[in-house]
């Protein structure tokens, strides 16, 4: 049969490449260009020394920003309150590719090199079932024969060397990245002990915060229904629109700030925890000015339901790689619906890994600064409120009753 690999030039999936081969499978090698800082140049000439049949690269950019970073930034998306999803957001885009190409190519197979402890296995592979339903799938890190010949980096290295795979000089980091235009992931090898502080060289994507400028960068982030529109920076008051654009900007300026590292322990789908540090620059500048802006235009009632049910399961559903299901079609289909009001314009300060929010303005109406001030009436009746207040004090004075008669007896 013809398999379609996901290939990343690396050790793993080059052995994984071969074997194949070995197993009688014609291979076809893809790539996905999500904006990782890689030679795809280099990529291709290995696999297609290592026996690939063809090689194909993908450029999947645009769609990642517009199709899955935006909406997931429109709903605030983020996992265990601290994780903004980064590799997560990204295979669904590269399933995709990976799926058309497939098709295209007539590939009945397809093939991935993720391990079998992961998330991203359970991402790969519902997307794939989900696009095509007959498509499939060889795992050899779930394949006994495969796993109990390669038990760790030693074998692999052995065998590409017995069967002349082209091994990068470049000596292994200790942990192990994965990296996209939204974020790069470190996890693996010395991370594993959660309470080792990750090496100052680790960090690839930002500034350290200390090291960043002292003079702090202004600039205005606008939103029309919820998404980022327009980006301007005041240092030479440039401006941008185009949805790739913005985000590549934001992503420099985050990085030239040191903005948008973080370090936690989080729980993999397979139900074991996991430590990870990430980079996620541009994300976390947008993420902060969009939920800064929910505060002048939306609604009280539609905000706490978004809160409570969107934002919530739809990180679940994009951590846990539910992407291509129905209860996912629902959601973001009514994300759009919560960000009628969301318009207006938030104005940033960078400074030092903090994004500090300066100010935002809105057309939207639904905050009244005479409604709202401390200093006028504005037409507000303050006896209506004695009512309001003896109204909801009903059940709490009942509840200090009881517990003071308790209390006595
Ligand atoms: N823990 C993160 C997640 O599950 C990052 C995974 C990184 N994946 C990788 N193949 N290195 O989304
Ligand atoms: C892997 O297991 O391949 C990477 C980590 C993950 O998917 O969670």
């Amino acid at each position: 049969g013809r398999v379609l690999l996901a290939y990343s030039g690396g050790l793993d999936t080059s052995c994984i490449l071969k074997w194949l081969i070995e197993e009688n499978y014609e291979v076809y090698a893809f790539m996905a260009d999500v904006g990782q800082e890689e030679d795809f140049k280099a990529a291709e000439e290995k696999a297609l020394k290592v026996g690939a049949k063809k090689f194909f690269l993908e450029d999947l950019r645009r769609e990642f920003v517009e199709e899955l970073i935006y909406p997931a930034i429109q709903a605030n998306c983020i996992y265990e309150n601290v994780y903004l999803l980064g590799t997560s957001l990204a295979r669904p885009v590269i399933a995709r590719g990976m799926i058309a190409v497939a098709d295209r190519e007539g590939c009945d197979f397809v093939s991935h090199g993720c391990t079998g402890k992961g998330n991203d296995q359970v991402r790969f592979e519902l997307a794939f079932y989900g696009l095509k339903p007959d498509i499939k799938v060889i795992a050899p890190w779930r394949i006994p024969v495969f796993y109990d010949r390669f038990p760790g980096r030693q074998a692999l290295l052995d065998y590409a060397e017995s069967t002349g795979i082209p091994v990068a000089q470049t000596k292994s980091k200790p942990w192990s990245t994965d990296e996209n235009l939204y974020h790069i992931s470190y996890e693996a090898g010395i991370l594993e002990d959660p309470n080792t502080t990750p090496p100052a060289d680790m960090w690839k994507l930002t500034t350290a915060p200390e090291d960043a400028p002292t003079e702090p960068e202004r600039i205005v982030i606008e939103f029309k229904a919820g998404l980022p529109t327009k980006l301007t920076t005041a240092i030479d008051s440039k401006s941008y629109t185009d949805a790739v654009e913005v985000f590549n900007v934001l992503n420099a300026l985050g990085r030239k700030h040191g903005i948008g590292r973080i370090d936690i322990v989080e729980n993999r789908f397979i139900g074991v925890k996991s430590r990870g540090c990430y980079e996620t620059p541009g994300a976390t500048i947008l993420r902060a000015a969009h939920v800064d802006l929910e505060g002048l235009t939306l609604d009280r009632n539609v905000r706490a339901l978004r809160d409570q049910f969107l934002t919530i399961e739809l990180s679940k559903i994009l951590y846990n790689g539910h992407f291509f299901t129905p209860e996912r079609e629902f959601i973001t289909s009514a994300i759009p619906a919560s960000q009628r009001t969301v318009n207006g314009q938030v104005r940033l300060k960078l400074y030092k890994g903090g994004v500090v929010i300066e100010g935002r303005s809105s057309d939207e109406g639904l905050y009244d600064e005479q409604e709202s001030s401390m200093d006028e009436l504005g037409g507000f009746e303050p006896t209506d409120t004695s009512g309001f207040i003896q109204i909801e004090s009903i059940r709490i004075k009942k509840w200090a009753q009881a517990n003071i008669r308790k209390g006595q007896a």
